[in-house]
């Protein structure tokens, strides 16, 4: 599979040079017909996983939809709330799997500090953009510390982190398969970048670092990864993992 950056009108043209340089992707004035392609235009950066439906893309809005939704209504994410327990102080929270970012404005949005990393460099590179056009109205974004590169490494270089968030991929059950489509997305980014997701290993190796807490974000009837669980949190089809 390739990925192209398809310049359209010489929007942006400078911003989508350097994403190109960046990726390695060849950067193409013609609407690509077939594969993957980049794009920008007046509402953000998308990326578009198959040409032939173009309507079928990957656009993040903090704004809009379910996440301005999500957001406004923060409050009532008690699942998400309970896992950081009863706490009146400003925890630091570093989210290892960013991914969209959903979870992470959630604790943003209560008021914590979050340090996020994703390993997808197209991940990071539209969910940055979506953060830029939202600042004005999110302002909890200035306490968001966005990185790219392997959250194991990147923890290692990190101090007085309150609480681990890892939101390992599940693997797509054919009961769950209309519901996948931005985790299917997220397997072809992953794919195009070459990147080998790493999603058994990941919390094995956190939990041989210092942390004063982990939690892990698990589908309900998952087995669990390790027996020494503190506690668990469980909703309807996600169950969170403590570890202190
Ligand atoms: C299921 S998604 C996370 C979704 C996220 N919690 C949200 O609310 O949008 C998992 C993400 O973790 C990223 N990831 C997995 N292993 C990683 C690692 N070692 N370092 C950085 N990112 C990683 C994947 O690229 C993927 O984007």
């Amino acid at each position: 599979m390739t990925c192209v950056i398809y310049l359209e009108d010489s929007y942006k043209e400078e911003e989508l040079k350097l994403i190109a340089q960046d990726l390695n992707f060849e950067l193409v004035q013609e609407y690509p017909q077939e594969g993957s392609f980049i794009s920008i235009n007046e509402a953000g950066l998308y990326f578009i996983d198959n040409a032939k439906i173009p309507l079928d893309n990957l656009h993040i809005d903090f704004l809009s939809g379910s996440m301005g939704w999500r957001i406004k209504r923060s409050e009532h994410e008690t699942l998400l709330k309970k896992t950081l327990g009863k706490t009146k102080d400003t925890l630091t929270i570093f989210d290892g799997t960013a991914g969209f970012l959903s979870d992470a404005i959630i604790f943003l949005s209560l008021g914590h500090k979050v340090i996020a990393c994703e390993q997808s460099k197209i991940l990071y590179l539209l969910v940055k953009d979506a953060c830029n056009r939202a600042i004005e109205e999110l302002p909890f974004l200035s306490n968001l510390t966005l990185l790219h590169g392997n959250s194991l490494e990147v923890y290692k270089e990190q101090m007085d982190i309150d609480v681990i968030y890892l939101d390992p991929l599940y693997p797509i059950t054919k009961k769950h398969i209309l519901r996948a489509g931005n985790i299917s997305a997220i397997k072809n980014i992953l794919e195009l970048e070459n990147i080998m997701d790493m999603a058994d290993t990941l919390f094995t190796e956190f939990k041989e670092l210092n942390y004063k807490k982990i939690i892990l974000k698990r589908p309900i009837k998952g087995e669990k990864i390790c027996s020494n669980i503190n506690y668990q949190i469980k909703g309807k089809s996600t169950r969170f993992d403590i570890y202190i």
